[in-house]
């Protein structure tokens, strides 16, 4: 897989470094308590990048596998998980089509990497790859990013700041309609990164495809391997009162 941010896998985490995987870990439990049918025992995160969630997972003793198609991503993983002591199974996969040694209990994937699937038909193969490894009971959670497409605060950039020792990382975020019947955008991601006074620039720009929350429910259906939970708040395992941009969508392997 080709990517310039993903190809700089320290200073990606470091750009994303709000993550909060305490928090997450706990909303992850709190799920698995009130809609999980089976004892959770080993978690498989899929796009898991640097995985600061799973660390988190395996943290708190359960079996941890974490997928992504960038090499790169997981290089960084490993040495990281060799100064924290976690253990984590590492998996160098399409998320679309995948086959793992062993099947899970629980499944997520986090920060809209869902849109990675990018078509329809993908999607439903990547739900077949997600069923034939998720234990009958166990949950799936997507958190998803939908696109009120009328809103142009969606399409303005975001830019934000973070630092980790001397190195400061400037992140520009910004998705473009692309073509508003097949629901993609063309998402483009640059950092810009001051490391110890040395200065680069980091630009991906990459085609995503939105799943709005109805065509997702549809998605399931027609596969047929889960049942639709519900859409819930993304910090809290609270059912949405009404449709939100941003959102977690839960599913149950039947
Ligand atoms: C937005 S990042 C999210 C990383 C991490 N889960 C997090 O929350 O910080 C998306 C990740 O998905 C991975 N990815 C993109 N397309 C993929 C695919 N088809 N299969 C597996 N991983 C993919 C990228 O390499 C990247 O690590």
């Amino acid at each position: 897989m080709k990517s310039q941010i993903y190809d700089q896998a320290k200073y990606y985490e470091i750009a994303f470094s709000f993550i909060d995987a305490k928090k997450q870990g706990d909303l992850f439990e709190e799920f698995i308590k009130k809609y999980s049918k089976r004892k959770v025992k080993t978690v498989l995160d899929l796009g898991c990048g640097t995985a600061l969630q799973l660390r988190e997972m395996a943290k708190r003793g359960y079996g941890a596998i974490g997928l992504d198609a960038s090499a790169k991503m997981l290089d960084y993983l490993r040495r990281e998980l060799l100064a924290d002591g976690a253990k984590i199974e590492t998996v160098k996969a399409d998320m679309n089509k995948f086959s793992l040694k062993q099947k899970v209990d629980f499944v997520y994937i986090m920060m809209g990497s869902i849109s990675y699937t990018k078509n329809n038909k993908l999607f439903l193969s990547h739900l077949n790859s997600v069923a034939e490894y998720l234990n009958s009971g166990g949950l799936y959670l997507i958190e998803n990013l939908t696109i009120n497409w009328a809103d142009p605060k969606f399409w303005k950039p975001q830019i934000w700041t973070m630092r980790r020792g001397k190195i400061k990382v400037r992140t520009t975020y910004q998705p473009i309609p692309k073509d508003l019947l097949s629901q993609t955008v063309t998402q483009t991601i640059k950092l810009k990164v001051d490391d110890n006074g040395k200065r680069m620039e980091f630009i991906d720009k990459d085609e995503l495809k939105i799943i709005a929350p109805e065509e997702l429910k549809l998605l399931v259906e027609k596969n047929g391997k889960f049942e639709f939970i519900g859409f819930f708040e993304r910090y809290k395992a609270r059912p949405l009162r009404k449709i939100s941009s941003d959102n977690i969508a839960l599913l149950r392997r039947i």
